[in-house]
């Protein structure tokens, strides 16, 4: 027979050692609510809507030339900035359409446009490999 003094003891081990663990639980449980409430997991809407468009690469050449050509050169071989022919290749649709939209790499300024516009310009983007 055990001692039932003894078995009391191991209950109250065992509720102690639950208490890390939910306390890792809930820590995940924060954070992952914190990265849902930034966005993080959430399609934004602009990016979907582009992403739902059939663009035309002849439209987005010509807002390439207008807006673009100065920096990335005339069909976007490079200048000031990278070449850009296997740039779909190298990069998601998403990730050009934040690198275009958001100008966080000085000296490229930010675009913004309607989304027709943005599945444009990806569509020529897309022709040029
Ligand atoms: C004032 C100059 C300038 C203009 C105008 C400009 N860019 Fe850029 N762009 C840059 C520079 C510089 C970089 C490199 C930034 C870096 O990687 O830090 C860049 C990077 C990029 C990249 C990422 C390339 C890669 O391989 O990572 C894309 C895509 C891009 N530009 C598209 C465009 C498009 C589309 C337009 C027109 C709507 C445009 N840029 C207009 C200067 C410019």
């Amino acid at each position: 027979m055990e001692d039932p003094s003894s078995s009391a003891v191991n209950q109250e081990e065992n509720s102690i050692s639950l208490v890390p663990t939910a306390l890792v639980v809930i820590g995940i449980a924060l954070i992952a609510f914190v990265l849902w409430s930034l966005g993080i997991f959430q399609e934004d809407p602009y990016i979907k809507e582009t992403l739902g468009l059939q663009g035309s690469p002849e439209k987005g050449e010509r807002l390439f030339r207008v807006n673009c050509v100065g920096c990335h050169g005339i069909s976007a071989k490079g200048l000031l900035g990278p070449d850009l022919q296997e740039v779909s290749e190298s990069l998601s649709q998403k990730k050009i359409i934040n690198q275009v939209m958001q100008g966080r790499t000085p000296p490229m300024p930010s675009f913004q446009m309607e989304p027709e516009k943005m599945a444009d310009l990806l569509a020529y983007l897309d022709s040029l490999n």
